[in-house]
């Protein structure tokens, strides 16, 4: 059976691990901090619940898609992986230390994969002994309902590799679209300027409620203040300091220091349960 292993049970990790499980692949995961790791299936499980209340997961289909995801300690254990995909912290000296341990332990066909948001595929490569078998598999949040994966190759990328890549992960329902190894991607890089602009009329005295209504008529099936929350402020401040670097600090990928008080308070979105829309401040009292 097709092994595809997922590293970081975080926002995305998770998401990705029950994506291809519920393609029917059979799934190792797993996470450095025990407590992530030993409350994933727990955590998918109640995410899954909601559907089978809703009418749209048979409770039979949500206990056979968790069962064939296994819980491992580590990449040691991942041996077996056809595609090991990483979506671990957004950070280049821990992503190559993972990938040198898997290289160690996989099939020399398996492929590996990063699911970064923002750094080089390319750097990620220097230093494997198969940099053909990287590429990136970008998935967008949540990762079971959003449809694109963007599919990162960096100039050492072999087309085995690509093809491999992108057959599995259609397999699992998503629409793969080919992106240059170029900071931001595709989406990421069209989003700073929206992002941006709401950010700007907020430090303007717009409030983000009202932005984001605007939006929201305007048809934008989420607004750019939502967006953040459902990312997470962390994330899109990390993106677009690697976007504002990358492109040498040109004013489109201009950091707002709004999004960076945001951060430095611990209010990153829903993973913190408070961000820009929420909790909801009181309205004005009737008659006032
Ligand atoms: P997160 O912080 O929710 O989860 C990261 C997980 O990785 C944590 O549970 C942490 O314990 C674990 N971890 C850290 N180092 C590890 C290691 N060496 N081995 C195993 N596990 C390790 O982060 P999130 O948001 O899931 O992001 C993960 C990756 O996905 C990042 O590269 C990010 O840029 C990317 N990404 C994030 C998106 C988002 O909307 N949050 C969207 C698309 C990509």
């Amino acid at each position: 059976m097709t092994t595809i292993a997922v590293i970081g049970l975080g926002t995305m990790g998770l998401g990705i691990a029950q994506t291809y499980a519920a393609a029917g692949f059979a799934v190792l995961a797993t996470d450095a901090a025990a407590d992530v790791r030993d409350t994933a299936l727990q955590r998918l499980r109640a995410r899954l619940a909601r559907r089978v209340q809703a009418g749209k997961l048979a409770p039979s289909d949500l206990d056979a898609l968790v069962s064939r995801i296994t819980l491992v300690d580590g990449p040691e254990a991942m041996g077996r992986a056809d595609l090991a995909i990483e979506a671990v912290v957004e950070r280049m000296e821990v992503k190559r230390a993972l990938f040198a341990a898997l290289e160690s332990v996989v099939a020399p066909d398996a492929v590996l994969a990063s699911n970064t948001s923002s750094l080089s595929v390319a750097a990620m490569a220097q230093g494997l002994s198969r940099p053909q078998r990287l590429l990136g598999l970008h998935f967008f949040n949540p990762a079971p309902v959003m449809k694109l994966v963007e599919l990162v190759a960096h100039p050492g990328s072999g087309a085995a590799a690509l093809a491999r890549a992108r057959q599995l992960t259609e397999r699992a329902g998503k629409t793969l679209i080919p992106c240059p190894d170029r900071p931001g991607f595709i989406v990421n890089r069209c989003a700073r300027p929206f992002y941006g602009e709401a950010l700007a009329l907020l430090e303007e005295g717009r409030c983000a409620d009202e932005i984001d209504a605007a939006m929201l008529a305007a048809g934008y099936p989420l607004g750019p203040f939502g967006l953040i929350d459902l990312v997470g402020a962390d994330i899109n401040l990390a993106a677009t300091e690697s976007l504002a670097a990358a492109m040498q600090d040109h004013p489109r990928y201009h950091v707002f220091a709004a999004l960076r008080r945001q951060v430095a308070a611990g209010d990153l979105g829903r993973k913190t349960g408070r961000g820009f829309l929420f909790p909801e401040k009181p309205g004005p009292a009737p008659g006032d």
